[in-house]
C-alpha cells in the first residue's frame, strides 16, 4: 500500500486528518512526531524517507506559540524553516509530493481589504518569519509541492481558542477579547477533507493556495459566537490590541481571498459560523 506521511502526528491538524482516513483503507497514513521523527534532523529525515518512501508528505509539524517564537527564534527557525526545507529536499529525492501548511501571519494586515496568494508578504513576527521562509524553502527544494495558508485554526483537537473561550467562559462571569483584529476562523476538520481530497485525487495542480472557511470575524465576534452557541452567559467585552500587549505582533486584517483554491478544485468551502456549529456539536458528543 502506498504510504502517507504526516509529521506533527500529535498536533491539532493531523488529528484531524486522522479523523478523515480513519475508514479509508487506500494508502497507509503514518502519523508521526517529533519522538520518531524529528523534522529537524537531517540524517532522521534522509532514513526515514529511504525507508517508507512515502508518495505524499503533509507537514503539520510547526513551531506554533507565536508569542513564545519572539523570544526562542532559533527553536521556531529550526521547526519552521529547516525543518519543511530537509523534508522538501527528501521529497524531491523520493519523488514524494509536498503538503506544507502555512499562515495568514505571512502578511502584516495593513492592506486592509483581502489577501490574494501574489500579494506581498511582510510578516510582523518571528513565527509569521518563519513560516515565511519556510514556505520559500518549500517551493525552492521540490516542485511537487502544495503550500496552503491557513487562519485560526481551531477544532475539537489541542489547544484552540475555541476551546480557551468554552473554558474560561465557564470560569468567568466576563471576558475581554480584542475586537480590532479582523480574519477567519477555520475548522481543521474542513481543513483535513481538502487535504485528503488532495491526495485521493492525485492532485497535481501545485503551489500556493489560500485556505481558510468563507466569511470574517474578529477575535471578539468569534468569541461572541461560541459563548451565543454554547449558552454560557459569560459577558463578552470589547477590548482594543494595545489594551491586551503580547510579545508578538498580529496582522490588523488577515482575511484571505480562496477563488484561487476554490477555482482550482472547483470546491464550496463552508460559512466558518456552520463549522464552528459543526465542530461544537462533536465536542457535544465527546463530552
Ligand atoms: N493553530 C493555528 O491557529 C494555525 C493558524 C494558521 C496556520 N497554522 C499552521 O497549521 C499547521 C498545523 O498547526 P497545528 O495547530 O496543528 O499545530 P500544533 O497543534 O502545534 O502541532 C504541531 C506539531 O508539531 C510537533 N513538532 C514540533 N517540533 C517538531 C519537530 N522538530 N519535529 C517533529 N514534530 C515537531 C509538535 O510537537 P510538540 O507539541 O511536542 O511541540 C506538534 O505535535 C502549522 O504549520 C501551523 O503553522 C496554524
Amino acid at each position: 500500500m502506498k504510504n502517507v506521511l504526516i509529521t506533527g502526528g500529535n498536533g491539532q491538524l493531523a488529528s484531524c486528518i486522522k479523523d478523515v482516513v480513519k475508514d479509508l483503507n487506500k494508502y497507509n497514513f503514518n502519523f508521526i512526531d517529533i519522538e520518531d521523527l524529528d523534522i529537524t534532523d537531517e540524517n532522521s529525515v534522509n532514513t526515514f524517507f529511504e525507508l517508507q518512501k512515502p508518495v505524499w508528505c503533509i507537514n503539520c509539524a510547526a513551531y506554533t506559540a507565536v508569542d513564545m517564537a519572539e523570544s526562542d527564534s532559533d527553536t521556531a527557525k529550526s521547526v519552521n524553516v529547516v525543518g519543511p526545507k530537509l523534508l522538501a529536499l527528501a521529497s524531491k529525492n523520493n519523488g514524494t509530493k509536498f503538503i506544507q501548511i502555512s499562515t495568514d501571519f505571512v502578511f502584516d494586515g495593513l492592506k486592509g481589504t483581502i489577501c490574494t496568494e501574489t500579494d506581498k508578504t511582510n510578516p510582523v513576527s518571528v513565527y509569521g518569519d518563519t513560516k515565511l521562509k519556510g514556505e520559500i524553502a518549500v517551493i525552492n527544494e521540490v516542485e511537487e509541492h502544495f503550500v496552503l495558508r491557513t487562519s485560526w485554526l481551531y477544532s475539537e483537537h489541542g489547544n484552540n481558542f475555541l476551546k480557551t473561550m468554552l473554558r474560561l467562559g465557564s470560569e468567568r462571569d466576563k471576558l475581554n477579547v480584542v475586537c480590532d483584529q479582523v480574519g477567519t476562523p477555520t475548522y481543521g476538520g474542513d481543513l483535513a477533507q481538502l487535504i485528503v481530497n488532495l491526495i485521493q485525487n492525485e492532485s497535481t495542480a501545485y503551489g500556493v493556495y489560500h485556505y481558510s472557511n468563507e466569511g470574517v470575524a474578529s477575535w471578539y465576534d468569534f468569541a461572541k459566537v461560541i459563548m451565543y452557541e454554547r449558552k454560557i452567559t459569560c459577558k463578552v467585552l470589547p477590548i482594543n490590541t494595545d489594551e491586551y500587549p503580547t510579545p508578538a505582533k498580529r496582522p490588523a486584517y488577515s482575511v484571505m481571498d480562496k477563488s484561487k483554491i476554490k477555482g482550482t478544485f472547483n470546491i464550496e468551502i463552508p460559512y466558518w459560523k456552520d463549522s464552528l456549529r459543526k465542530c461544537l456539536s462533536k465536542l457535544n458528543n465527546n463530552d
